[in-house]
């Protein structure tokens, strides 16, 4: 067996063995060790959240002491404390929908969109791109001065362009690969801190 499939193996069943619903929640709990990003009296908004590993993690990292939004396309079954949204994040009636759960900023704001994968890279490239485009100007509109973001992106040729778009807005921006995300995938992910506003 390959390493990378081992490792792919390792994530799934630990994630089977201590009840996460996605193998992901490894990937954003290993992105936390290293950056710090939540505080308990947080409020997060997590862009493309099913099947809900990450809210999994957020829900123990924050529970109900700060709040915690999730927003996806498809259905998420309900969680103890977070919100969960049903819609497209291109939707504007939906972030209005958030703002108005939000009551006010956010303090981190994550994205682990993707668009259904066609296969054809530049094609997949560019949608999941166009995706983190909107994340981004979701951020804009919700995100507080100061706070963080995170947003998975793949390689690719529009991926530098998309980092130094970030660095206008965030003071410190960062590429991480979390040992969770397999090694032969182009996935990294954009750690942004300090929103200028
Ligand atoms: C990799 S999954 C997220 C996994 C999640 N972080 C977890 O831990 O369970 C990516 C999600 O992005 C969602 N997505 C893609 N485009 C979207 C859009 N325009 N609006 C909302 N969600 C979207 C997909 O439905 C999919 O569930």
């Amino acid at each position: 067996m390959k390493l990378s499939q081992a490792r792919k193996d390792y994530y799934r069943k630990l994630a089977k063995n201590e009840g996460y619903r996605s193998r992901s929640a490894y990937k954003l709990k290993q992105l936390n060790i290293s950056y710090h990003i939540f505080k308990p009296w947080n409020k997060v908004v997590d862009l493309g959240c099913a099947p809900g590993g990450w809210l999994q993690v957020l829900e123990e990292e924050i529970g109900n002491r700060g709040k915690v939004i999730g927003v996806d396309q498809k259905e998420v079954y309900p969680l103890k404390f977070a919100t969960i949204l049903r819609g497209s994040i291109e939707d504007p009636s939906i972030v209005e929908q958030i703002k108005k759960i939000l009551n006010g900023p956010a303090d981190v704001i994550l994205s682990d969109l993707s668009p259904n994968i066609s296969g054809m890279w530049d094609v997949d490239h560019a949608r999941q791109i166009s995706l983190t485009r909107t994340a981004m100007s979701v951020v804009e509109k919700l995100l507080r001065k100061g706070g963080s973001a995170i947003f998975k992106v793949f390689e690719g040729q529009m991926l530098k362009q998309l980092k130094d778009d970030l660095a206008v807005n965030f003071k410190s921006v960062y590429y991480s690969k979390p040992d969770a995300s397999r090694r032969e995938s182009s996935e990294l992910y954009i750690i942004c801190l300090n929103f200028r506003v």
